[in-house]
């Protein structure tokens, strides 16, 4: 019996994420579905995603159905980034743990927290009090909701705070952990960002840490397709240059998206950024995936040959104006010659592989940021 409802669920689980991916690539199918079966989607996207309730899924879709953003081929994407975040949050957090950083019985502040998936996460791993911090009131409406009356009232705090303009209505130091994950690339200043971290981070007891975590600009799919933008090469540009070329053709490429485009740092860039705060970073690495970058080193010839074409023609592709597609050709091309020379090295030393995977390989950067100790008030930081 047992054997045949798993048989079920399985073949249920499966269909779904056939609909789910048609629904990723194919827009217009997306288009109609939302428009005409906005119901059987909410349902199959609820059985994929089962923490979130009908309703709650029911409204992120909808949201999406009336607004600009419907003509936008990347629109699918940003719907399932509301609830995949979760999985990702809570396989954080285990991770986290399984390098010594626990959350039981901390006290945690998280910066931008959406709606509410990581706190939840947190919730779940035996944190005492947490409050999240947003500047949108949507976000936080959608927070309140994902995480119902019964944790808000027990142990979760939910404000609406701009982190630069405003203050906390807590004591500097008052945090234990402060986490802000995906909100780096966001901000105006880095350097004011990590001011604040320092601010409310605990310098007292044992164990207290921030953990940010940041795309990362070198890595190959961030070159292909910025995040946001989907611009090839737009990640490697300074903001004035990128966001002029973002608002002259994002019309063409069938997006309202209204973002600001913000400056993107290498790991080294922003450690030594926040050690200008007073504070130091450590990356949270995974043994494994450093490992994992050996057979890059072996064929690296060959991937920056197979990936530079890649790149110019899908920008080629997207018509862009002449002198756009150049500066963007300009910053691929200068990219990869940095690539080869950086993988030019005789010897690949342990510590150079680990600056390798943090600048071209690693997806995300997860910076772990602590009090400066003393013996490094002097110190810099120096790549392998
Ligand atoms: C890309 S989302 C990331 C959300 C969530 N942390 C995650 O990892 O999915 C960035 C979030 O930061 C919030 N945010 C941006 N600037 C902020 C600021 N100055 N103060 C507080 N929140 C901010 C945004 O409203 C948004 O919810």
């Amino acid at each position: 019996m047992k054997k045949k409802l798993l048989k079920f669920f399985n073949a249920i689980k499966s269909r779904n994420g056939e609909y789910l991916n048609e629904l990723r690539n194919d827009h217009e199918f997306f288009k109609r579905e939302i428009t005409n079966n906005l119901e059987g989607m909410t349902k199959r996207l609820y059985k994929h995603y089962k923490y979130f309730s009908l309703d709650y899924v029911k409204r992120i879709i909808g949201h999406f159905k009336d607004d600009a953003l419907l003509s936008n081929p990347w629109c699918m994407r940003y719907i399932e980034s509301e609830f995949l975040i979760l999985n990702n949050q809570i396989d954080l957090i285990k991770r986290l743990k399984l390098n010594g950083f626990d959350l039981k019985n901390r006290t945690v502040l998280e910066i931008g927290c959406a709606n509410g998936c990581l706190l939840f996460a947190c919730s779940k791993s035996g944190a005492k009090k947490l409050v999240g911090i947003d500047i949108s009131q949507t976000r936080l409406k959608n927070a309140r909701e994902f995480l119902g009356e019964k944790l808000l009232k027990k142990k979760v705090e939910l404000l609406l705070i701009d982190i630069f303009s405003q203050d906390l209505p807590y004591d500097k130091s008052s945090f234990e952990v402060i986490f802000s994950t995906n909100v780096l690339e966001h901000v105006q200043s880095t350097h004011d960002y990590f001011g604040r971290i320092k601010k409310y981070l605990s310098d007292k007891t044992e164990g207290c840490f921030a953990l940010t975590s940041v795309c990362n600009k070198y890595n190959i799919s961030s070159i292909l397709a910025e995040p946001h933008y989907g611009i090839p090469g737009l990640i490697l540009l300074n903001r004035k240059e990128a966001s002029n070329i973002w608002y002259s053709e994002r019309k063409k490429l069938f997006s309202n998206l209204d973002y600001e485009v913000f400056d993107w740092f290498l790991y080294e860039e922003y450690q030594n950024i926040a050690f200008s705060q007073g504070l130091e970073t450590f990356p949270l690495l995974d043994k494994y995936s450093v490992d994992s970058i050996d057979a890059h080193l072996k064929n690296y010839k060959d991937f920056a040959d197979k990936y530079y074409i890649m790149a110019i023609d899908k920008l080629t592709n997207l018509c862009l104006i002449k002198s756009n597609n150049d500066i963007l050709a300009g910053a691929i091309k200068k990219y990869f010659d940095e690539f080869i020379k950086d993988h030019t090295e005789e010897e690949v030393t342990p510590q150079r592989k680990v600056y390798l995977y943090l600048k071209y390989y690693a997806f995300v950067l997860e910076i772990i940021t602590m009090h400066k100790s003393d013996s490094l008030q002097s110190a810099s930081f120096s790549p392998g």
